[in-house]
């Protein structure tokens, strides 16, 4: 898998990433969305330097202009309902992709006590020869975006794969370098070392779906 760690450098990414991780900046909802999708549009920008693009020439009112336009076809998949902002953000740069939702949630089993991923709800086109963009706030454990994964694969063979977080944590980034074809990219904002024991990154800045949307049962 290749990395591709963003926030490394200082940019404007580092001061978004600065406020959807602080507490207090975090009360204002919409602003905490907002950032997200913003971070989501500068990762956009970054991969898309990798796409595939077709020279056109353009007629302006004065000439022409020999350039060039996306040629690659773009799915966005994210999961429901933490993934929406990101999701948003990375639509808002490629306005005409196709779009996926999952809906996944983590569960202890009883018997073991070990978190497993539950999936229900998928709605995806059909992936074959698409370039897929897997877009996931919080790359924790890394279980979910693999079992999303495998499960998305029903719907064909996607041409690449670029996953696209906000902040992950190093276990998540080893998880999904095991199990994710080895051609994969990770566009990443951040990187956190440490996982606590519910699986939350750490530092981080907490449940990015409660961030966004308020908290629920
Ligand atoms: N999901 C979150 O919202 N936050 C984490 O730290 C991990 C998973």
């Amino acid at each position: 898998m290749k990395i591709h760690w963003i926030g490394k450098n200082n940019s404007l990414l580092l001061h978004y990433l600065a406020e959807i991780r602080d507490r207090e900046i975090q009360k204002d909802r919409m602003r905490f969305r907002r950032n997200i999708e913003r971070i989501g549009e500068i990762l956009s920008y970054e991969l898309s330097q990798k796409l595939a693009f077709r020279n056109i020439k353009v007629r302006t009112p004065l000439g022409e202009k020999e350039t060039a336009m996306l040629s690659d076809k773009i799915v966005i998949c994210s999961v429901l309902r933490a993934g929406l902002p990101l999701h948003l953000g990375v639509l808002n740069y490629f306005d005409s992709a196709d779009n996926a939702f999952i809906s996944a949630f983590r569960k202890k089993n009883p018997d073991t006590q070990s978190l497993e991923i539950q999936l229900e709800y998928l709605a995806s086109p059909d992936l074959k020869d698409k370039v897929l963009l897997l877009v996931d706030p919080m790359l924790a454990t890394g279980m979910s975006l693999v079992s999303v994964f495998k499960t998305l694969q029903q719907n064909g063979n996607p041409k690449e794969i670029h996953i696209l977080v906000t902040i992950a944590s190093e276990q998540g980034i080893r998880n999904l370098e095991e199990q994710l074809p080895a051609g994969t990219n990770l566009w990443v904002a951040d990187i956190d070392p440490v996982l606590n024991e519910k699986a939350y990154i750490v530092p981080g800045l907490g449940d990015a779906g409660d961030l966004a949307f308020g908290p629920r049962l």
